[in-house]
């Protein structure tokens, strides 16, 4: 199975990443980090969007000169760590409409319930990147894509800091068309669902709710 899958291994992703994993790092750093790890994996997970020209004029001259064309984006986070991934990415793109996916993980399935669902109506006009940042079972990733399909989406990026092999065989799948971004691919998942060795519980170490 071809997994469309993007590493991003630049150095400044990669040492803040393992700043994030370690168990020591406070809840207001780990928030400040995810920040920033996710200007920098947005920066690769939108390079191919549309562009065109425009003609404008420099204090020299006038030319055409490259900007983002019509199509429109919108960011989708799975509530709630995804929220931690949200706030860079509107940075880069203030103009991008954002929907919502409420989802939790049932502890004793590992199944994800979902709670919560809003999303833009003209969400089959946008580029939807899927927001979370850990790509575990896939379980939740696969619920949340299908849901945006079932809403019309039809160009869909997913975005996370960490995966595990088998998120990703999952999303790859049961929706091969979409791509995943990640900083990292981990050796597995633990009985109880935890990417090792991962960061632990990415809500928890945001929000300090352990
Ligand atoms: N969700 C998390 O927050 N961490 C994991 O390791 C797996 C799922």
């Amino acid at each position: 199975m071809k997994m469309p899958i993007t590493v991003v291994d630049h150095p400044l992703v990669q040492h803040k990443l393992t700043l994030m994993r370690d168990e020591k790092t406070p809840s207001n750093v780990f928030r400040q980090l995810l920040r920033e790890v996710s200007l920098l994996l947005g920066y690769e997970v939108l390079r191919d969007l549309d562009m065109t020209e425009v003609t404008i004029t420099t204090p020299l001259g006038t030319m055409q000169a490259p900007a983002l064309s019509g199509k429109k984006l919108v960011l989708v986070p799975i509530l709630r760590a995804g929220q931690g991934l949200l706030d860079g990415l509107l940075e880069l793109v203030p103009s991008a409409r954002v929907g919502h996916i409420g989802l939790y993980r049932d502890h004793d399935t590992l199944r994800p319930v979902q709670y919560y669902l809003k999303l833009p109506a003209d969400i089959g006009a946008r580029s939807v990147v899927l927001l979370d940042p850990m790509l575990a079972t896939g379980n939740s990733a696969v619920a949340a894509i299908s849901r945006l399909k079932e809403a019309g989406a039809q160009d869909i990026r997913f975005l996370c800091l960490l995966a595990a092999p088998e998120g990703v065989k999952a999303v790859a799948a049961s929706h091969p068309d979409v791509r995943i971004f990640t900083a990292a691919v981990d050796d597995r998942l633990d009985e109880n669902g935890y990417i090792v060795p991962g960061l632990g519980d990415a809500g928890d170490r945001m929000y300090g709710t352990k």
